[in-house]
């Protein structure tokens, strides 16, 4: 395997993970900084200090990292005396975030181990914990000065869901910058550090064939899905309050129709970008609260067999109401109003428990203005298709008509396709490596600014509101391992149109997909 390594090297800190008991610790954030370690992308001065109410000791905080990094490191098969070195990087205090006091307690704690590690009071404040804590913590780290930049920096990265509508996100926006200023504040958003998420920039703005095909004159609509093939597992408390809307769409998805219709930035960095995504979203056509039925549907996964197997329905999920009405699944059809896309149908659709997993965007080309070939009448081959997948089988994939050999002129749809895993010698660092690397460079490009993440919310805003207060707008049942309601399909514009059926390989659709 072929790693890059680059030159830049962050500058000395310390990592604080508040939070440092739970999952996301344990099975992404830790494995995520050993990777980096394994790849020489630490600085020489370096520490983690983990807090969490749990009381253990450094030892077995250690202990747990090290079982963490072998299950879920990129590297899982490093021998255990390089483990063990990285480790002993590792500290662990225990630390009640509701106290007050403790702060001071904490901050005495900080600073000694800024000393023995020589870290030059740079710190980056990871806040892993439950959202009701990303108001309370900043707010006393500023009371104790853990936010002044005078003598190193002080970053502050957030995990999603960030606020729980417009209003909270607006208010949480206004809490954070009350204690630390735009620049400091990292939120991160797991899709951005996917590199296949990249490579739409990349796609997009390197290559002459795309860019001129790319607006309302040559594309018919534009299709985004993002399928599960899991339920809720133990995560049931916290998606009820939740669902696909806020979990999905508020922010993965949007996103990833944002790099789709953006206008190319001026330069590629973080300013340019993010004001260009910021623009798709002010653009976006909102959909009233009277009009959500004609746009959006929502469905629920019911109880259902699948390969002999009793699969249950949501309701019946460990956390979950037996009488909720929380969708597991949305789809959804919306406009953006600019002058690239005007009229354009953009579609996104996410559920769990469908029948593979699969993130893709699939963009429709308008068919040829005449109709030569009677096969080139048939509506798969009437449109051009470029999938671009996310995850799994990472790649590219053309469709296109082709003669048929023999007699006469039929016309087949046939596959260009490039996959990923062909540049098999390079490797592909995981969301949080890359996310975690560029907050210790100090480069948010790839993280989420404020006025996005409230033009998102004011997008998916009056859908939920719509939701909440006419109980008549229905949630459609669907069986575990089906595609979602069967009406999901009326969403889309156009003759007998239906959205792909991708499986989990990027070439090919419309067969069996393994659940
Ligand atoms: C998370 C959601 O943000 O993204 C989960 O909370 C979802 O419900 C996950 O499963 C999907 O991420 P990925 O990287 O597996 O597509």
């Amino acid at each position: 395997m072929k790693i890059n390594f680059t030159m830049i090297k962050p500058k000395d800190h310390i990592l604080v993970i508040f939070g440092a008991s739970g999952d996301l610790t344990y099975r992404k954030l830790v494995p995520a900084v050993f990777d980096l370690f394994l790849q020489n992308l630490l600085p020489d001065n370096f520490a983690v200090l983990g807090l969490g109410r749990t009381h253990i000791s450094n030892d077995e905080f250690r202990k747990k990292m090290i079982e963490g990094i072998k299950l879920f490191s990129s590297f899982k098969n490093t021998p255990l005396e390089t483990i063990n070195k990285f480790a002993d990087l590792l500290f662990y205090y225990t630390f009640n975030t509701l106290n007050q006091d403790d702060y001071k307690n904490l901050k005495n704690e900080l600073f000694k181990l800024n000393s023995t590690q020589n870290t030059k009071e740079n710190f980056i404040y990871y806040l892993a914990t439950p959202p009701s804590m990303y108001e309370i913590i900043p707010k006393y780290l500023s009371g104790n000065g853990l936010n002044n930049e005078s003598n190193g920096f002080k970053r502050l990265i957030i995990e999603k869901p960030f606020g729980y509508d417009l209003e909270t996100a607006k208010h949480l926006n206004k809490a954070l910058q009350n204690h630390f200023n735009e620049e400091q504040i990292y939120r991160i958003d797991h899709y951005l550090g996917k590199e296949t998420v990249q490579n739409l920039l990349v796609t997009r703005f390197s290559n002459g064939i795309f860019e001129p095909l790319w607006n309302r004159n040559y594309i018919h609509h534009i299709e985004v899905t993002s399928s599960e093939n899991i339920g809720v597992g133990n995560r049931g408390g916290y998606y009820e309050g939740s669902g696909a809307l806020r979990d999905m769409v508020q922010n993965h998805l949007l996103l990833l129709a944002g790099l789709i219709a953006m206008e190319p930035p001026v330069i590629i960095d973080s300013i340019n970008i993010r004001n260009e995504i910021v623009k798709v979203f002010q653009s976006i056509r909102p959909i009233k609260e009277n009009e959500v039925e004609n746009f959006v549907i929502r469905g629920q996964y019911t109880e259902s067999v699948i390969k002999g197997k009793l699969i249950p329905g949501y309701r019946n999920e460990q956390g979950v109401d037996p009488d909720s009405r929380t969708e597991t699944f949305v789809a959804l059809k919306f406009f953006i109003d600019n002058w690239r896309w005007a009229g354009v149908p953009f579609y996104i659709r996410t559920g769990k428990m469908l029948p593979t997993r699969v993130t893709e965007i699939v963009i429709y080309f308008k068919p040829t203005p005449h109709h030569l070939f009677a096969s080139d009448k048939t509506i798969t081959g009437q449109y051009n298709k470029l999938v671009i997948r996310i995850q799994p089988d990472e790649g590219l994939l053309l469709k296109f008509g082709m003669k048929e050999p023999g007699a006469g002129f039929k016309v087949q749809e046939v596959n260009m396709d490039f996959h990923y895993t062909e540049l098999s010698d390079t490797y592909l660092p995981s969301a949080y490596e890359r996310l975690l690397l560029d907050c210790m460079l100090g480069d948010s490009t790839l993280y989420h600014r404020g006025d996005a993440v409230e033009a998102a919310w004011t997008f998916v805003d009056p859908i939920l509101k719509a939701w909440k207060n006419n109980p008549d707008i229905k949630v459609h049942g669907y069986p575990a391992g089906t595609w979602g309601p069967d009406i999901t399909d009326e969403l889309i514009e156009g003759n007998n149109l239906t959205w792909r059926y991708p499986c989990k390989n990027l070439t090919n659709d419309d067969t069996y997909c393994e659940l």
